[in-house]
């Protein structure tokens, strides 16, 4: 069989909890091989989304895989360790939040809005601890660089979270982006609206610096926007489906609870347009790398605004028809939701059954 060798770069977050099982259940099924998950600040802090991706991880019976504390930002690699450290900590009250927010206000500095302020639904307790210390765990940055030099060409990086770890790896080690086999991405906002703002998507705003480093590495980068990802609602009838595969299951337990956690904060963030569940952006990534059928591309130069006082984090391709001779990047524009979904799902069951 052949199999898919992946890094993931991850804020777990709800729904790159549904990815990571995703990925988890490929390759239990052996299509695809973790060879690391590397973990970033977004959703929340950085000791929250090690901490999620560890026990996520753990519930698989995946503890082997290596998992990366996140990197320094570039503007940061030369500042002071231990207050950049603080910061990434710092996640805020969800009660403190104001949904009222509009284009000429600050937006919030993560989204513990949307996925509870433990960045999985308030239920990070209800997992069994895992020994894994982040003190003591390597830089994502260090792990992509070490990986992706060991094997160049072979290994598909997926980031589904801001992109400071792939930054930091190419500001340390330029180039090595261009190693890996490809380069899968959740982020932008094209012909839709926005997230974290009207004009932009989360993980793009989190670090539009990063964002820039890394869509400039290379020429062929696949990026599943927010275009598509608003079509992914993925339903608590769907988690109660592969609930009753096995009841008994901890992972289907948590697929339920966090499914309703998830839902309630996309209807109340009008996510959804009013349809009851919730999105599973993160998702996106491996339905092109193992069902590329539900996904239609477009080729495009995409580019990131750093500087715009309203709009900074926005994305833009070039939408009239005049020449265009530097592309640099695969942009998903449609998607098969519906098969999209219903594969998740049956992948899912295989996991827990
Ligand atoms: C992205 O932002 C995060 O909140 C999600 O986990 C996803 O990676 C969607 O904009
Ligand atoms: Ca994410």
């Amino acid at each position: 069989m052949n199999q898919r060798k992946i890094i993931i770069d991850t804020d777990p977050g709800g729904d790159d909890c549904f990815a990571l099982l995703w990925l988890m259940s490929l390759a239990k099924q052996g299509w695809a091989k973790a060879i690391a998950v590397t973990t970033a600040a977004g959703n929340v802090g950085a000791r929250c989304t090690f901490t999620n991706a560890s026990k996520i991880l753990a519930l698989g019976g995946f503890d082997p895989v290596e998992i990366g504390r996140a990197s320094k930002q570039i503007s940061d690699i030369a500042g002071d360790e231990s207050a950049r450290n603080a910061a990434l900590d710092d996640t805020q009250d969800e009660s403190a939040r104001d949904i009222t927010r509009d284009i000429a206000q600050d937006v919030a500095k993560d989204a513990a809005h949307i996925h509870g302020v433990d960045g999985i639904g308030n239920l990070a307790e209800t997992l069994p601890e895992v020994p894994r210390p982040f003190d003591a765990a390597r830089y994502s940055d260090d792990i992509i660089i070490e990986k992706l030099d060991a094997a160049p060409g072979e290994i598909t990086l997926v980031a589904i979270a801001p992109l400071t770890n792939l930054a930091a790896a190419e500001a340390k080690s330029p180039g090595i982006l261009r190693k890996a086999k490809e380069l899968v991405i959740l982020a932008g906002a094209f012909q839709c609206r926005g997230n974290i703002a009207t004009h932009a998507e989360f993980n793009i705003f989190s670090d539009p610096e990063a964002a820039e480093k890394v869509l400039n590495s290379r020429d062929d980068i696949v990026i599943l926007p927010l275009d598509i990802t608003h079509q992914l609602v993925f339903t608590p009838e769907m988690a109660e489906s592969i609930f009753q595969t096995n009841p008994d299951s901890d992972i289907a337990k948590l697929i339920v609870s966090l499914c309703q956690f998830m839902t309630a904060t996309n209807l109340r963030y009008r996510d959804t347009d009013g349809k009851n569940g919730f999105l599973v952006h993160d998702a996106a990534t491996l339905a092109y790398l193992f069902y590329p059928e539900t996904l239609l591309l477009r080729r495009a130069r995409v580019v990131v605004e750093t500087q715009g006082r309203y709009s900074r984090g926005q994305t833009l391709f070039d939408d009239r028809h005049l020449p265009k001779t530097t592309p640099n990047a695969w942009v998903a524009l449609k998607v098969d939701a519906d098969n999209l979904l219903a594969i998740l799902v049956e992948d899912l069951k295989l996991l827990i059954e």
